[in-house]
């Protein structure tokens, strides 16, 4: 038994006394021990995210290092600390109006870092701030609002009122913003920043079960036993469940074609981190060590991890009946005859690499067995209702015997549409001895190993040019590696397609894709699923056009560019208007001034080895699905004249439960805090559809406006009778109805009304955008014509002798539609700016080496540039307010701007990312070759 040793110290101001272990750290002890939630876990304990930080003394330590019998006798203040009997700490409240809290797991580390410096520093210059936050990392604000936030705490905390007059605040007004088109708060940000929201790994239960897994460590191999003996006769393990123990179906059928749960002896894993065994024990440590001590043998097959390797002939079989997923194409046109009219024929060959989400929240599921009978799983989950009927082929049960409630989610950026750890964790519960509440929460390291992954492409394009910049043809080829496992790869290549053929008029396409198995992590959804890596390959390719024809690349865009009655790259017009040209327009000035600005400072014999370059890349982005898709929300009136509004659009940080208020609000005629709502529980919601292909404000959305529509209507009309007058003169307000000046009815009277004569308090509302308005010769059914815009310009500095690429500034110009929330519109596109500078320049998955954040580098606060957002409002045909989709278009410009930027400063084409150091200097030494230099 290990010896623990009784500790007192100050916490939050007030004195504690708890019983540690040796080397148990502070983080576990405020978390397992004391309930304080608030201070986070996003690394394994290895000091690389910062999501941990408590102040120790006034300094902000990570508490994941700090053994916990160190801070006896000493002061620590967490975030739940932080707030006074007055109010928010001014930054609490500042994280808050500036649009810094997302999906707020970064958050309090994010406040305490800040705070330790504003201890020290009155006047923090911006320097100073980026040296405090350093270490602590944060996936989705793109740090700019984080960085503004703290300068206005710090402002506050000297006595100023740091909010008017400030750039970015123009037109928000924070206390009285409009419902539509102004920046109102998150309904949630108030939790985040103190702490209080209660993510899966928070929610406390008794009698937990924790669950770990027995995983392959082998990239092929045939299981030829499997022994889970040793395991029991460990303390703590409660059961090991294999293969046998799954009632319904081992598979993942309808998300991942040939994926099991767990793999029986006598199958084949096909990847590092497939599943064998799920060991359930009394506490994570115990879980961990029975999984260790489940016995597996394996008989090695041959592997790969590069795709072509496994569509030739003497790859590796990784599937007896071949390793092609599937394929995809585009092509009408006479190919020949327009390359054979073109002045110019370009052939250009782009790599890209595997990418992890890192999303900072890990994979994680809770669930128990109601005392009905109804397994529950509670877990942040992109699709729940989706999840909820894998699960329940897995358990044999009718759907609604299972059920999925999301919670607060850390971040998802189409990682957590894997239903994988729900699965998990439902069967856990569902052989969980005396109805025991199990949790399953992945380590970082097995999220590396085990959740999916960005696809890599290899892209071959072949375009027509004319002399004067007309396009005419153009043939694509790629190759997708989907890694072992389909996880939606099996739509990759029609994404990446249509993605490829960008915002532009062409006469002829000749367009084929791949979807390939390998060894490598199974890829499924990652913001932009398929179209980053395309969008990447074709905005070279046309920089690559412009450049030799002596052509300006923003003109030579503007030239080919479509408009709302264009015939498209699918070979009909667009359903929804297109604002592409506008978005050129807006960024041209910048361009210009970029341009003079790095000429200038180019002639400047003080910069040395420094070359500045800009850059510039579009985009088209099909938001919603390929599919015709249409969603359903609710809204009702309770007997108590509360309404509900009832939809199922997780929010992993977007903000779209805050959206789908304002859309309600304003359907309604009513202050948004006097609505309720739930989201997302597939007991009580309807299912709105899949909650990716940014389509949550379009689709939802509009479902969500158009129940509070028919609400609002009936609610009118029954007060009508009421009161025995016209609909037309009736006013509702926030708890009655009434006739201004003359009568009124509560909402409560009004309900039991509905109530008394039969009327349904519950109303449906369905979205489904028109699918033949504006077309001619389609669409084709799987290639729906639904698309987002927008140019990014990016200024780089490149050192020629080391090869490192500093990002300087990134213009942002989308066509949004109209704007529901700015600064929610901000927060995304400054959040996809960032993480495609990671991928441009740091990111690359390596299977078999990458393992977390020690080596897979994310962008941190210090590699952000100054980013102007251009909000382009061309507002939609169909969406609710006017409004398009976004959140994952913004992630596809920067990469192609940041690398044609590189080829600007210095002559250098990269085709290949990242751009490390190594590759600039390769690419560097080539292009010296290629001159002759
Ligand atoms: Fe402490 Fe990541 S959990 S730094
Ligand atoms: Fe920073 Fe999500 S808000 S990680």
């Amino acid at each position: 038994m290990t010896k623990r040793t009784a500790i007192t110290f100050e916490l939050n101001g007030r004195p504690v006394t708890v019983q540690v272990e040796p080397g148990r750290s502070l983080l576990h002890v405020l978390r397992q021990d004391l309930d304080l939630t608030g201070t986070k876990q996003a690394c394994d304990g290895e000091g690389e995210c910062g999501a941990c930080t408590v102040l120790l003394e006034g300094e902000a330590v990570r508490s994941c290092l700090v053994p916990a019998e160190r801070v006896a006798g000493r002061r620590v203040l967490t975030i739940e600390g932080l707030a006074s009997p007055r109010g928010l700490h001014p930054l609490q409240q500042a994280f808050i109006d500036y649009g810094a809290v997302q999906c707020g797991f970064c958050t309090p580390g994010m406040i305490l870092s800040a705070a330790a410096l504003l201890e020290h520093e009155a006047h923090p210059a911006r320097d100073q701030i980026v040296e405090a936050l350093e270490g602590n990392l944060c996936r989705c604000t793109g740090y700019t609002t984080i960085i503004d936030a703290v300068e206005a705490a710090a402002a506050l905390l000297r006595g100023e009122t740091p909010y008017p007059g400030r750039p970015r605040d123009a037109g928000q007004d924070r206390t009285g913003a409009p419902l539509i088109g102004g920046s109102q708060v998150r309904v949630d940000a108030v939790d985040k920043v103190t702490g209080a929201a209660r993510y899966t790994e928070d929610i406390k239960m008794a009698g937990l079960l924790h669950a770990a897994l027995v995983r392959s460590p082998y990239p092929h191999a045939r299981v030829t036993r499997l022994a889970a003996a040793p395991a029991l006769h460990l303390p703590g393990v409660v059961r090991v469940l294999t293969a046998a123990d799954i009632p319904g179906a081992n598979s993942l059928e309808g998300y991942s074609r040939n994926e099991h749960l767990l793999t029986p002896a006598g199958e084949t894993v096909r990847m590092v981190g497939d599943a064998i065994a799920l060991v359930l024990a009394e506490s994570p440590e115990a879980a961990q060590a029975g999984a260790a001590a489940v016995q597996v043998d394996y008989a090695l097959l041959p592997h790969t991890y590069d795709a072509a390797e496994a569509m030739s002939e003497h790859g590796p079989r990784i599937y007896p009946d071949g390793n092609i997923l599937n394929s995809h194409e585009i092509v009408y046109g006479d190919l020949e005859e327009a390359l054979s009219h073109a002045d110019l024929v370009l052939d250009t060959h782009y790599q890209t690499s595997f990418m992890e989400h890192s999303a900072l929240e890990r994979e994680t599921a809770l669930s128990y067995v109601e005392s009905e009978g109804r397994v529950t799983v509670i877990a942040g989950h992109q699709e729940p209702h989706w999840a909820r009927d894998w699960t329940a082929a897995l358990l044999a049960l009718p759907p609604d015997r299972v059920r999925v409630i999301t919670p607060p989610i850390g971040g998802a950026f189409g990682g957590k549409q894997d239903p994988w750890p729900i699965m998990a964790a439902a069967l856990a519960a569902y052989h969980a001895p005396q109805g025991r509440p199990v949790r399953l929460t992945y380590t970082r390291r097995e999220s590396f190993d085990a959740s999916p992954k960005r696809h890599p492409y290899d892209v071959d394009y072949r375009l027509g040019v004319q002399a004067d910049g007309r396009l005419t043809g153009m043939r694509l080829r790629f190759i997708a590696n989907t890694g072992a496992y389909d996880s939606d790869g099996y739509y990759i290549p029609q994404y990446g397609l249509v993605a490829g053929g960008g915002p532009y008029r062409w006469q002829a396409v000749d367009a084929r894709a791949w979807s390939v198995y390998t060894n490598g992590p199974k890829a499924g959804q990652m913001r932009g699923f398929g179209t980053p890596q395309a969008c990447f390959a074709l905005e070279c390719t046309l920089d690559e056009a412009a450049a030799a024809l002596h052509l300006d690349p923003l003109e030579f865009r503007l030239q080919n560019a479509i408009d709302d009655e264009s015939i498209t790259f699918l070979g009909y017009p667009p359903a929804e208007t297109i604002g592409y040209r506008q978005c050129l327009e807006a960024v041209r000035p910048h361009y210009q001034a970029a341009l003079d600005r790095a000429a200038h400072r180019n002639q400047d014999p003080h910069s040395g080895p420094w070359r500045r370059g800009v850059g510039l890349a579009g985009m088209w982005y099909r938001f919603g699905k390929t599919e015709p898709i249409t969603s359903e929300a609710h809204a009702e009136l309770g007997l108590d004249g509360a309404i509900t509004l009832l939809f199922a659009a997780p929010d992993y940080g977007q903000g779209t439960t805050t959206v789908m208020l304002q859309l309600a609000a304003e359907a309604l005629g009513l202050p948004r805090d006097r609505l309720q709502w739930v989201n997302a529980d597939t007991a009580r919601t309807p299912d709105s559809g899949i909650q990716g292909a940014s389509r949550s404000t379009y689709w939802v959305g509009g479902a969500v406006a158009r129940a509070a529509q028919l609400l609002r209507h009936r609610i009118v009309a029954t007060a009508a009778e009421l009161l025995d007058h016209s609909p037309a003169d009736l006013v509702l307000a926030a708890e009655e109805v009434l006739c201004p000046g003359g009568p009124a009815v509560s909402l409560a009277e009004v309900a039991a009304e509905m109530e008394r004569i039969g009327q349904p308090r519950k109303v449906q509302g369905v979205f489904g955008p028109p699918l033949d308005a504006g077309h001619s010769g389609g669409p084709r059914p799987e290639n729906l014509p639904f698309f987002v815009t927008g140019v990014h310009l990016v200024e780089v500095d490149v050192h020629t002798a080391t090869g490192q690429v500093d990002v300087e500034r990134v213009v942002a110009a989308h066509d949004v539609g109209r704007i529901i929330n700015p600064q929610g519109v901000r927060g995304q596109i400054e959040g996809a700016v960032l993480m495609s500078i990671g991928a441009s320049l740091l990111e690359e998955y390596l299977p078999g080496v990458s393992t977390g954040f020690s080596d897979y580098y994310l962008p941190t606060i210090r590699s952000m540039p100054r980013i102007e957002v251009i909000p382009v409002q061309v507002p939609s045909r169909w969406g609710p307010s006017g409004a398009k989709g976004l959140g994952e278009a913004a992630t596809l410009p920067t990469t192609p701007a940041l690398l044609n930027a590189i080829y600007h400063a210095t002559g250098a084409r990269l085709r290949q990312i990242p751009a490390t150091p190594e590759r600039v200097l390769a690419a560097l030494r080539r292009a010296g070759s290629a001159s002759g230099a």
